[in-house]
């Protein structure tokens, strides 16, 4: 069994760790090493979890983007608890976030949204996301109608925006042989961490 060398007290923040990870993964050769499981709750209560892009590490989680006329953006605006997890298939690790969302300033998602291609954002506008449409014809007509409207520069939709992910637990593990995995919580605690180690 190969223990890495902070097995027994990782050094870094989370969010270094998490930082570090991410870069591991993309040169270990990894698809979609950002994509990550985002789940939220209905007001039903049950659990929806599906893939969003992590789009940055930031000071105590993570942000992502999306449409908030969305079911997760309705959703989140009914509660803002999530739950993340990223699996990186050739390194064999797996990070879990638990926390809280909050909505990120205009001024912050603009940056964002100007940095993205021109038909991604034309998209931003032209799918309501998560609403039935009769055929991809229909969407395509859609897409056409908003390119038309606008000029090299599409403005951000008011309907997408960005949300912070504020931490308040962290798990990272590390597939092991026999299935003797590695794993370690990571909580806030006071200006530091506490940290601890879970049997597999
Ligand atoms: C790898 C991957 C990355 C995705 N990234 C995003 C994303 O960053 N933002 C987003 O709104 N949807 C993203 N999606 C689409 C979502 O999984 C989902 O289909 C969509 O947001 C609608 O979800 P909802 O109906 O629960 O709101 C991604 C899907 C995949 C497979």
């Amino acid at each position: 069994m190969t223990i890495p060398d902070y097995a027994e007290a990782p050094p870094e923040t989370p969010t270094a760790w998490l930082d570090r990870w991410l870069i591991e993964a993309e040169e270990s050769g990894e698809l979609n090493h950002t994509a990550m499981v985002l789940s939220t709750l209905a007001s039903d209560g049950a659990p929806r979890a599906r893939f969003v892009l992590c789009k940055g590490v930031t000071a105590n989680g993570v942000r992502f983007f999306t449409n908030l006329e969305s079911d997760k953006g309705h959703q989140l605006a009914g509660d803002n608890r999530v739950a993340i997890a990223f699996y990186w298939s050739i390194l064999k690790r797996q990070v879990r976030i638990e926390g809280t969302v909050t909505r990120m300033s205009d001024a912050e998602a603009d940056a964002y949204f100007a940095s993205r291609s021109r038909l991604s954002n034309v998209g931003a506008w032209a799918s309501q996301q998560s609403r039935p449409i009769a055929t991809r014809a229909e969407l395509e007509a859609a897409v056409e109608a908003v390119s038309n409207r606008y000029g090299e520069s599409v403005p951000r939709p008011p309907h997408w925006t960005g949300f912070h992910v504020h931490a308040t637990r962290w798990e990272f593990w590390q597939d092991q042989a026999g299935r003797i995995h590695d794993r370690w919580t990571m909580v806030p605690d006071g200006d530091g961490w506490t940290m601890w180690r879970l049997q597999p």
